[in-house]
């Protein structure tokens, strides 16, 4: 496919292109999530496998429009029982920029960028119909223990290497290696 096909499918996206997230967005993006969340996203089980943790930048996305973040995903390094994954989060879209499919966009990349790097799976804490539609499950994730309080239904898993990962189980800690 030339260059030039190329500029011509993402300026046809309804929303604005993605680029990996540098350590020079990390004010702009962590503004976005404060506007989107809100000071309550402290108190999340899920922010205490992300304070300390270094961010898998390789792994994590932003949608720039005129150079502002207007929408972001980012993935951290955790483990499960000692076993090695991915971690999304925080997702978040500008209310501007909602229902274009900027989010699934977003998730879509960050969980193609996990298998390519060669993470066994990916971990997140939320909303199983949105999560779904790109093949996160809670179908294996009964003995996964979050670090906190936390609705174990919204527990959801892709596997990125068996169709079934079955195996990952126990406590979900900051990866000590990252
Ligand atoms: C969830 C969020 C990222 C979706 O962003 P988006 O760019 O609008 O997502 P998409 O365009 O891919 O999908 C939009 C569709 O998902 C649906 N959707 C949004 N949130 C949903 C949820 N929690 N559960 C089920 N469906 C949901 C919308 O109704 C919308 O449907 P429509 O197209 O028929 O209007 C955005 O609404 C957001 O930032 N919300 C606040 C933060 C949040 O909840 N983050 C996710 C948890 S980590």
């Amino acid at each position: 496919m030339t260059s030039s096909v190329h500029k011509t499918l993402a300026s046809e996206l309804p929303y604005p292109p993605l680029v990996h997230e540098t350590p020079a967005m990390e004010a702009a993006v962590t503004a976005l999530i404060d506007r989107v969340f809100g000071p309550g996203r402290f108190a999340k089980s899920s922010e205490r496998l992300r304070e300390g943790n270094t961010l898998l930048a390789d792994c994590s996305f932003v949608a720039l429009r005129d150079g502002k973040p207007v929408g972001c995903c980012r993935m951290w390094p955790v483990t499960i029982g000692g076993e090695p994954v991915a971690f999304l989060g925080p997702l978040a879209v500008d209310p501007d920029e909602r229902s274009a499919g900027l989010g699934q966009a977003l998730v879509e990349s960050a969980c193609e960028a996990a298998r390519a790097a060669g993470w066994r799976a990916v971990l997140l804490v939320g909303d199983g119909p949105y999560f779904g539609r790109v093949g996160f499950t809670n179908g294996h994730t009964a003995g996964v223990v979050m670090p906190g309080p936390v609705d174990q239904r919204r527990v959801l898993l892709l596997p990125l290497k068996e169709a079934r990962d079955e195996g990952l189980e126990g406590l979900v800690a900051i990866d000590p290696r990252a």
